[in-house]
Formats: C-alpha cells, structure tokens, sequence
C-alpha cells in the first residue's frame, strides 16, 4: 500500500468526474471545449490533468448557480475556483485534486485511504456530519463488492483512530444532512471523502468535491412510465419543486409520469398530449387531460376556470403557469424554437423543466445551441442549468427560472 503523489502536483484543475457510463466521450469532449485536458477515462469517469495554459472557462449559462449565482459556503481553494464545473452537463460527481491510493487488498486499500484522510485533516476540526462517498464503475464485476469491502474496512479504522469523526460520516451529499459544507441537492461544492475506484487496485480520493446533483431516484408504484424518475430528479438539481396549489402545464405528457410527480404534491397540472394517460395519472382529481398539439397549445387557455388557482392567488399577473413541463418527443431545435422560445419569451411560466432529445443529432452541437446566444434560455431565463441527468438517456433535461422583471 502507498498514497501515490498528487495525480498533478500543483495542478488544481486535476479532476476525477463520473459520469453515466458509456457517455465518457461526450463530458471529454466538453472538457476539451473549455479547455481542460483530458488524461485517462473509462466506464462512467474522466480523469482530467492540466490545461493548456487557459483557464477553464466554463459554458455560459444564465447565472446557473453554482456556475455564477450563488457562492459555495465555506468553499477551500479548490472548490472555490472550480466554480465553472457548475455548467457542465455531462459530469455528474467532481473530484478536485485526486490522490491515487493504491493496493492488492481490501486491508491496504483501506488503510491507504485512511491514511489520507488522516493526514488531510491537519487540525480540522469535524464538528458536523460530512459526506463520506464511496463510487466506482458497476460494470465492472465483482468492484462493487470490493469497494463495499474497503468502505467497510475503511469505517473500522476511521473508529478506532477517531470515533466521534466516523460517527458523523453519511454516505451521501443530500439532504437532511443540514449544515454541511456543502450546498446538497442544487449541487455545488462539498467536503468530505470521496473515494472513486478505477479498477480493484486503484481507488483516486479527495476531501473536495464538486456535486452536480444528479442522483438515482426511487420509483412510486403508481407513477405510469420511468419518465417520472427524470422530473423526481430534475426537481434535486432546480432546488425547488412543485407546492400544493400551485398550476403545471405538461406538454408531451402521456403516459402522465411527470404530470403524477406534480400532482402527487397537490399541485394542479393540464397534462396536454394526444396520447392516453395511464396508472397514478389516470382520472387524477388534479390533472386534466387535454387531448392537444403542444406546439399550437396556448397558456391562455391552459386553465379551465375549475382548475383556475382560486383567487388567482398561485397565478401571478403576467403569468399563466408556476411551471412548463415539456417532454415532446421531437427535433430538439424545433422544440427550442417554436416552443420554449414563445413560452420563456411570453413569461407564461415561472419555472421550467425540458427534455430534449438528442437522439442521433451531436449532444455537443445541441449543448452549444442551448447555450448559444440566441437561445431562449440564454435570452430569457433568469437562471438555468442543463444536466444529462442519472435517468436521462440520450437527452439533457434543462431546468431553470424565467425572468421576472
Ligand atoms: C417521452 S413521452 C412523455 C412521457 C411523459 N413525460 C411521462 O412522464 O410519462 C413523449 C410524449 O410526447 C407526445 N408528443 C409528441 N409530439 C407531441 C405534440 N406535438 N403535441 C403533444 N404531445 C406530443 C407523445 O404523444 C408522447 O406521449
């Protein structure tokens, strides 16, 4: 067992980013385009080493935070500087600075990153729980089980030398774990242990981590398609998600899961799709059905007076929706254009949630036009981010606020 040297002695932009497997060339390749190079990749993680005298730069979204909104609180060095991660879409987990711990066995694997973590702490002082974040590609086999193991071995040794430190480790960067240095769900930066396995002899560990805030979601045996697990996320990455009373125009809707996830939470939803709505959203009190073309669809008819917020009281004036919920399965510059674009521009929504397809079409392309300088996004929304999200497929979902001025 050895704690190899920095993967990049003095090089802050060294980084681990994981990523849904099989998408490596794409974050690379958005890597690439702000000017981090790329060392080394495989299933589901990028392993970045240095820049080529640049600075990353980061693609511009509208004041995403993370990217230029909000400050991470407490954020050290690494972190702090590594704010423009906040904009990519692809990485899922960041870890800034890595060391490569290596060993033969789970024991000097685990005594390895110990030794890390010890030597890291330096008269830190753990007062509150902190993210302990053990992840490595599932396909390979049997690397799940070793990683369990060393996360185990792991655990044991932290306890002897420091009891009160371990019994404040959980094993993720979400919530309830409130006070943490780390901004949780909307993603940002956070400190703890995150210890990524490359292989069964190499594990990269680092006490900073940038999260971009995609997680596995649990299912709901009611929602009617898996298409409810994208919106069940999407709302951990927006940091908000629909309340009890408020108004949803779901676009694309049927089989209904994104219209159920809404309505689950007491909110009123107009799901508009020429297709059927199954399962938790079939005869919901709180969805009405319209059988619609969502391109020609109109806010100002989007409520029917039952359905009205009463009083007016959730519909602001200027305003005919607290949220657009789009899921059309259609060319993504087509939904760009002549759907977002009248939707943000109108300022019939306060939030939104879209899903493009990216299908065969370049996500590098598509990205680029998300962000580019005419997109609605960029010209309207106050803020918005975009994500390949854990239960995206060959799709971004892009969340975000619409201006309110
Ligand atoms: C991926 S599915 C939506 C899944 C849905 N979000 C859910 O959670 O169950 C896409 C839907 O878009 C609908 N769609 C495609 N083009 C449409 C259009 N122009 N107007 C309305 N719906 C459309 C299809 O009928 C299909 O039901």
């Amino acid at each position: 067992m050895r704690i190899a040297k920095r993967v990049a002695r003095g090089d802050e932009w060294a980084m681990l980013l994981t990523c849904q497997s099989g998408y490596e060339t794409f974050l690379a390749r958005e890597l690439e385009g702000v000017f981090v190079r790329v060392a080394e990749r495989g299933p589901g993680w990028v392993r970045t080493e240095e820049t080529d005298g640049r600075q990353p730069t980061g693609p511009k979204e509208g004041g995403e935070p993370g990217a230029q909104g909000e400050k991470a609180p407490q954020a050290s060095a690494p972190a702090a500087e590594a704010a423009w991660l906040g904009g990519l879409a692809f990485a899922h987990l960041s870890l800034l600075a890595p060391v490569a711990v290596r060993g033969e066995s789970v024991n000097a694997l685990a005594q390895g990153v110990v030794d890390f973590f010890l030597a890291s702490l330096r008269g830190e002082r753990v007062e509150t729980t902190w993210p302990c974040v053990w992840r490595g590609p599932q396909e390979i086999v049997g690397l799940g089980r070793r990683l369990g193991s060393v996360e185990a071995a792991f655990g044991e040794l932290l306890g002897k030398k420091l009891r009160r430190v371990a019994k404040l480790a959980v094993g993720n960067v979400q919530p309830p774990a409130s006070g943490l240095r780390h901004r949780a769900a909307a993603g940002g930066a956070a400190r703890g242990l995150f210890v990524f396995f490359t292989d069964f002899g190499r594990a990269l560990v680092a006490r900073e981590a940038w999260v971009h805030g995609q997680r596995r979601m649990a299912d709901d045996d009611l929602a009617p398609s898996r298409s409810y697990l994208k919106m069940e996320e999407a709302y951990g990455v927006l940091g908000r998600e629909p309340q009890a009373g408020e108004t949803v125009v779901d676009l694309g809707a049927a089989p209904g899961g994104w219209s159920y996830s809404a309505a689950k939470r007491g909110a009123r939803v107009v799901a508009v799709d020429n297709g059927p709505l199954k399962g938790g959203a079939l005869n919901h009190p709180l969805i009405e059905h319209r059988l619609a073309d969502a391109f020609g669809f109109r806010p100002s008819c989007a409520m029917t007076p039952e359905f009205a917020a009463p009083g007016g009281g959730a519909v602001a004036t200027g305003e005919l929706a607290d949220w657009l919920f789009c899921d059309v399965v259609e060319e993504p510059h087509h939904v760009l254009k002549n759907l977002v674009g009248p939707w943000l521009e109108g300022r019939w929504c306060r939030r939104f949630v879209v899903n493009f397809k990216f299908g065969r079409a370049d996500p590098l392309g598509l990205l680029r036009e998300l962000r580019g300088a005419e997109s609605a996004f960029v010209r309207h929304a106050a803020w918005f981010a975009v994500r390949h999200l854990y239960h995206d497929r060959e799709e971004f979902t892009v969340v975000g606020e619409t201006r309110t001025e």
